[in-house]
């Protein structure tokens, strides 16, 4: 999953007063006649929503965004007002949230009415450069080529190869838990590990191994090389939430690009970072893609993009360029790791909260693992990496932006502030969407009356999944955490068997749990991804007990 955002200091601090001054003056001018402009023409503020009372300045944004554990305003506004409702941006901007299923079905589908806004484009290119998959305009020829070619690698045979190698990788991490368990206090019953960490290093070394053919030994080495060092500096850019992140994000588009080039060259500590992560990455991808190009298709040695080169190589039509390639494997990282090690987190949790249903898998797994069963077979286990991305998605809330005027079908009729009862939404040009994929998936008219509660047995006895449907939203089980259309997920497939393969070797050597207050020291919260925050240190982590299920080496 690709969002990112830079935090407020790229335009704040440490300028000499004049750049500052000169920022604010043209970014009012701007932002007073754009606010004119889209509020003159909206039909949306017939939409009722939170909107009374909110600050001008952030609107509902900190609400959103800032509030703790994740959802505690949106689900309730959710219940309040359906699944369409207004709310406030920053200057008191008028927002549409949207999470009913036809709506977000038809605005998904629609590549050519709805993409990020160019904010979000702007920053995804400000990171990546120009020809990364999330700068491109949605559907648009260069984002279909680059991403046909890529799918490609991304496909069930292509990926069930590495399975071995992510077994290793598991296998580490188990040894590392071990290592961990034995030199806990002996006399500390409570003595937790911290999980979160170590699955960042998972997913690092198995990005690295499938992705590129690349060993970075995060596990080993407690954090991997300077290619993985310098991407999740990049990633902790975006993951400092707040109010003047929230506010430089609302300002960078209206910010002329000038005066943005020239803050690029300011010595902040965001610029340094980027800066470092570009020459990193570039000379990373250059080396890659250059002892790539001796391979043969079939070849796992250069991973999935390894493929691509090589199968690149003979096409005569629709052929990628060097960079075109080269710029999308640094995203691959930032977009592939975090979000699957934060999804793992989650699983594990979620383990931990029901003992009785942990049992249920970890069996379901062993005797699997007698009958070398196949993991799409492991009934419970599936279910629980279902109900895991169902109510804690890894990237909670996405955003698009109306590219023309059209009318948004609706699921469930909505009765506006006037009186009317609409069946469907007129939508301006330039109108700004959320769209809640953690409320589509938490609602009741979907899920069902337990839509709030994490029930994992929801899938064993088929109530939901109903395959993929064509009505289905996104790939996976009707789920919106993959989003769906043209700018679907890349590397779900590569998620899920990376969900299988860990899961099914820590379960199986391991019993996870609480101490004595962790559970609720640990709160999802939005920090681009879903993050589990521990509210004493206000740092990403998930301390658990850990219990070999077997004696060390057993
Ligand atoms: C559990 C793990 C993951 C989740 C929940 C996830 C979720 C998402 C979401 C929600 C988006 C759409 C963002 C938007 O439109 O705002 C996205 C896009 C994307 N994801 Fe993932 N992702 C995961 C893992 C991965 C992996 C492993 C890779 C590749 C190695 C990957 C590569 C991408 C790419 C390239 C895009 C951009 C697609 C485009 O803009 O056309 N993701 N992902």
């Amino acid at each position: 999953m690709v969002q990112i955002a830079l935090p407020f200091d790229l335009l704040n601090a440490a300028h000499p007063w004049t750049l500052t001054l000169l920022t604010v003056a043209i970014c009012t001018v701007l932002l007073a006649r754009r606010l004119w402009f889209v509020r003159g023409k909206l039909h949306v503020r017939d939409i009722p929503g939170p909107v009374d009372n909110v600050s001008w300045l952030y609107g509902n944004l900190p609400e959103l965004l800032l509030s703790r554990p994740y959802g505690k305003f949106e689900f309730q506004w959710q219940e309040q007002y359906g699944s369409i409702y207004r709310f406030k941006g920053c200057f008191s901007e008028d927002l549409l949230f949207i999470s009913d299923p036809a709506a977000i079905r038809y605005i998904f589908n629609s590549a050519k009415l709805f993409d990020f806004s160019p904010n979000r484009s702007f920053i995804a290119f400000l990171i990546f450069e120009k020809e990364c998959i999330p700068a491109l305009r949605n559907g648009g020829e260069v984002h279909r080529r680059i991403k046909n070619a890529f799918s490609a690698a991304f496909t069930p045979a292509r990926l069930q190869p590495y399975v071995p190698v992510m077994r290793d990788i598991s296998r580490k991490a188990a040894d590392k838990l071990m290592q961990k368990y034995l030199e806990r206090e002996p006399n500390d019953p409570n003595a937790a590990v911290d999980i979160y960490h170590l699955l960042q290093h998972v997913t690092s070394d198995i990005i690295g191994e499938v992705g590129f053919g690349q060993q970075f030994n995060a596990v080993e080495t407690n954090g991997g090389d300077k290619v993985v060092q310098s991407h999740q500096n990049v990633i902790m850019l975006g993951s400092r939430p707040s109010k003047s992140a929230i506010l430089g994000e609302t300002i960078i588009p209206y910010v002329p690009r000038i005066i943005l080039r020239l803050m690029l060259r300011l010595p902040t500590r965001t610029v340094r970072t980027l800066q470092s992560f570009r020459a990193v990455s570039e000379a990373w991808a250059s080396a890659l893609l250059r002892d790539s190009l001796h391979l043969s298709e079939d070849s796992t040695d250069g991973g999935l993009v390894g493929f691509v080169v090589s199968s690149n190589k003979n096409l005569k039509h629709e052929r990628l360029s060097f960079s075109e390639i080269s710029r999308q494997t640094s995203m691959f990282l930032v977009a592939g790791q975090e979000t699957t090690a934060n999804a793992l987190t989650w699983a594990l949790y979620a383990l931990a909260k029901q003992p009785i249903w942990q049992d249920q898998v970890r069996k379901e797994i062993i005797e699997a693992e007698n009958s070398e069963s196949s993991l799409d077979k492991l009934n419970y286990l599936n279910a629980h990496i279902k109900e895991t991305l169902r109510f804690y998605p890894t990237g909670p809330l996405t955003e698009r932006m109306a590219f023309e005027d059209t009318i948004l079908p609706l699921s469930r009729p909505v009765t506006t502030i006037s009186g009317r009862v609409i069946t469907e939404l007129p939508i301006r040009k330039g109108q700004m969407i959320h769209v809640g994929i953690a409320s589509y998936n938490r609602d009741p008219h979907v899920w069902g009356p337990d839509a709030h509660t994490f029930n994992p047995s929801r899938w064993v006895d088929d109530r939901y999944d109903s395959g993929d449907l064509p009505e289905s939203i996104g790939p996976y089980s009707n789920l919106a955490t993959f989003v769906g259309g043209a700018r679907m997920c890349l590397g779900w497939r590569l998620a899920l068997l990376e969900m299988q393969v860990v899961l099914s070797e820590l379960i199986p050597k391991f019993r996870f749990s609480f101490g004595p207050g962790q559970e609720d020291s640990v709160m999802p919260s939005f920090a681009l991804t879903l993050l589990p925050i521990d509210v004493g240190s206000e740092k990403p982590s998930l301390k658990l007990l850990i219990q070999p299920t077997q004696p060390y080496g057993g």
